[in-house]
């Protein structure tokens, strides 16, 4: 039963012992210890709602995007969104592409319930993803 989560903890309060630290903060440690690696995980990826019809009308769906990797849209939703936004937009920036592996002409307004207003050029023609981190004022 020895996995690399259990010889953290250990780890953990090897170097609490040595430092004489309280009892009570050896939990308070050892959950900090098995934190970043949950948190890391989830402030990766960014929420990314779609539509095939305007309006987030039509089908829908989450699309998670990890930061700084290209996602390509599934085939039933590629050149297929008329409604797109980032739904984290307190801590990211995502860019909309053209064509398949984030390449082409690309496209940042962070929600646009109507890709077909304006010159429509990105209406149904979504291939790909990208976000940043990103945190402004
Ligand atoms: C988008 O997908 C829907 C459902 O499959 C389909 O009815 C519609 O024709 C598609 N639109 C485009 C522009 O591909």
């Amino acid at each position: 039963m020895f996995n690399l989560k259990n010889i953290a903890i250990l780890l953990a309060l090897g170097v609490l012992s040595a430092s004489a630290a309280p009892a009570s903060d050896v939990s308070v440690a050892v959950a900090e210890a098995e934190q970043p690696a949950i948190v890391a995980k989830s402030a990766q990826e960014i929420p990314v709602y779609a539509c095939q019809g305007s309006r987030w009308r039509g089908a829908c769906r989450k699309l998670y995007v990890d930061v700084d990797e290209c996602f390509n849209v599934h085939p039933d939703f590629n050149d297929n969104i008329s409604s797109i936004k980032n739904e984290d937009t307190g801590r990211s920036r995502c860019m909309w592409f053209e064509d398949a592996n984030c390449r082409g002409r690309y496209y940042k307004n962070q929600e646009d319930a109507n890709l077909a207003d304006g010159d429509g050029y990105f209406n149904d023609r979504i291939s790909s993803i990208s976000c940043y981190a990103w945190r402004g004022d």
